[in-house]
């Protein structure tokens, strides 16, 4: 038990109600491997609303929107994504009360701001769920009749420590003491410095020790469940202390925004309970359809809440009788010029004002180019314009021109590929062979991009894929430099067919790196693709094959009319530009 901690039992056992059990979990892993394969899910972490949204959450988002979207592109069953607002707890209660509000009129207003981010910012997600819909109180009371059926709650005195703005209950060793306003000592989470106050009520408790071993069991089995690494290493560590029973409700008289505990209105189900269940509301549960989409759900979330997600959930599901979910991805923070983003601070940076200075591709490139998963990321308005300017502006924007400015590329189609020219074997000689061994390098670097992006997706390292993107971005430009098309004689029989075979190799890698940058840069990708003439249903990673002709193979885009011309791909960002004065309430 944890110290501080005073648990007594006071013996009270599933009330007998008739309840639906869970099931889905005793499958073969072959056979749920197949099923994963066929059906997949993403969620997003389920956003609190007693603040607007920041940065923070839409980098949440964005990493689940392009794990989807790359999933998509593989084909050919359709993921599901579901994102949504967590409205329920005292958090949310005491926040409403401070702004003058029902915690209602606090809960439509700011899950709408999130609503209207996601769909502004390209947020591909098929379902948008709040906590307080009917749907979903059916989903956790049906829950919770599955875990006390199945003798897994009973009424303890809890006596500690609860902090409101984590929603979690702490240890007195994980509460340190702060100097208040007024200079006496305060005490705080050692973890978040969020303030704490002492509690001592009568709750319903979950048996959460007892899943000490089948929680080791399951990470020590599934090393790929909780990615990147050392979070899968955090969650194991965890589970080498005891691990306490979990308090799952609160008195109702201090807590009466919530989901009503069943057969008992004196007490409100635990908000974390409520809000973790929602990733099987969005699957349809408790109806029998949601057993075809669990476990294969993968969770995107930010480090501070991995415990809940690692212990508790895998915990409060196989109490349930289910399977954990198939994978927990984790990322890091955004800390501000160096500093963590809080209101007090005054530094919280507004996603809407970024999507508009930088553009939707713009923004959702940087965040996901230079967020590592691993560590914490540091925001600050110059980098974006320093990596934007030189990656999308210059580099992809570059490249493009060069390939179809009118002055290169009159005709304005897709040129033809000269194989005598470029021959497939490396070192090949003769007259007309003009392909060089650096050239060989790019080829084969563009033809293995798309395996290595999907390795890089697969292991959730987007910021990996894109990096990959942009190496090869750098290197078709300096064959095309290497090249020259513009100093080559386009009249010239010797020239010409080196000429066209130039232009036929840039615009296979633009062709490569518009598919791969659809997962990110939507638009962008949009433009890209259409300017070069690939039609809707040549898009997907499926039919991805690059340099055709290379290989001996014909290509559909050879002698093809380019799209029409729509101007730079990406304006370059001019630091002095005015940014746009339309404000965002934060
Ligand atoms: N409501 C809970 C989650 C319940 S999921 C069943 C919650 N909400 S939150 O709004 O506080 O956080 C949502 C997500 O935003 C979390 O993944 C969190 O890590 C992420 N971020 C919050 N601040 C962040 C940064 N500064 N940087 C990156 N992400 C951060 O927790």
């Amino acid at each position: 038990m944890l110290p501080g901690l005073v648990l007594r039992l006071l013996a009270r056992r599933g009330s007998g109600r008739c309840v639906r059990q869970g099931c889905g979990h005793a499958s073969s892993s072959r056979a749920r491997e197949g099923a994963r394969d066929a059906r997949a899910c993403f969620t997003t972490p389920i956003f609190y609303v007693n603040a607007a949204p920041h940065i923070g959450h839409l980098y949440s988002a964005l990493l689940a929107d392009a794990l989807c979207r790359h999933r998509r592109l593989r084909g050919p069953a359709a993921p599901r994504f579901s994102t949504g607002t967590d409205e329920h707890g005292l958090k949310i209660q005491q926040a409403a009360a401070s702004a003058g509000l029902t915690p209602a009129e606090l809960c439509d207003r700011v899950s709408a701001q999130f609503q209207q981010l996601f769909r502004e910012a390209g947020i591909s997600s098929s379902d948008f769920i709040r906590t307080t819909e009917a749907r979903h109180r059916v989903a956790v009371q049906h829950f919770w009749g599955v875990l006390e059926a199945r003798g897994l709650l009973y009424k303890g005195l809890y006596e500690g420590w609860y902090c409101a703005s984590d929603e979690c209950f702490l240890p007195e060793a994980k509460v340190t003491r702060q100097p208040g306003p007024s200079g006496d000592s305060c005490p705080v989470s050692l973890e978040s410095g969020h303030p704490v106050s002492w509690t001592r009520e009568e709750n319903y408790i979950f048996r959460l020790s007892q899943f000490r071993e089948p929680l080791r069991r399951w990470l020590q089995g599934s090393p790929r469940a909780i990615t990147p690494e050392p979070f899968h290493h955090a969650a194991l560590q965890w589970l080498e202390e005891e691990l306490p029973d979990l308090s799952v409700s609160r008195r109702s008289s201090l807590l009466h925004w919530g989901i009503p505990v069943p057969g008992d209105d004196s007490q409100t189900i635990y908000v974390w309970l409520d809000a973790l269940v929602n990733y099987l509301t969005v699957i349809g549960y408790p109806d029998a359809e949601f057993t075809s989409w669990w476990p294969a759900t993968t969770h995107i979330i930010g480090k501070d809440i991995l415990k809940f997600h690692a212990i508790y959930w895998p915990a409060l599901l196989l109490g349930a009788g289910l399977s954990p979910p198939h994978r927990i991805c984790v990322h890091s923070h955004w800390t501000v010029s160096g500093q963590k983003m809080s209101k007090s601070l005054g530094n919280v940076v507004d996603p809407r004002t970024c999507l508009d200075r930088y553009t939707v591709d713009g923004f959702r490139y940087f965040l996901l180019r230079q967020g590592v998963p691993s560590w914490d990321c540091d925001y600050y308005d110059e980098k974006v314009i320093k990596l934007l300017d030189s990656e999308l502006a210059d580099a992809l924007g570059g490249l493009l021109n060069r390939c179809t400015a009118n002055r290169i590329n009159p005709s304005g189609t897709y040129p033809a590929f000269c194989a005598t020219c470029f021959p497939r074997e490396p070192g090949s000689t003769g007259p007309s062979v003009r392909a060089q061994a650096e050239d060989y390098a790019l080829v084969n670097a563009v033809a293995t991009l798309p395996t290595q992006v999907a390795d890089h997706y697969d292991n959730f390292q987007i910021y990996k894929a894109l990096e990959a993107v942009s190496i090869c971005v750098r290197q078709t430009n300096g064959f095309v430099q290497r090249h020259a098309p513009w100093k080559l004689d386009r009249e010239s029989p010797a020239d010409a067919p080196w000429l066209g075979t130039v232009l036929h190799v840039a615009l296979e890698c633009l062709r490569v790196f518009g598919t791969l940058l659809q997962p990110v840069t939507p638009n962008l990708a949009d433009k890209l693709l259409s300017r070069l003439g690939v039609s809707d249903t040549e898009r997907s990673l499926e039919k991805l094959f690059f340099l055709p002709r290379f290989y001996g193979q014909p290509c559909p885009f050879e002698g093809r009319k380019l799209g029409p011309e729509t101007g730079h791909l990406f304006p370059r960002l001019d630091q002095s530009r005015a940014w746009p004065a339309k404000a965002h309430r934060t």
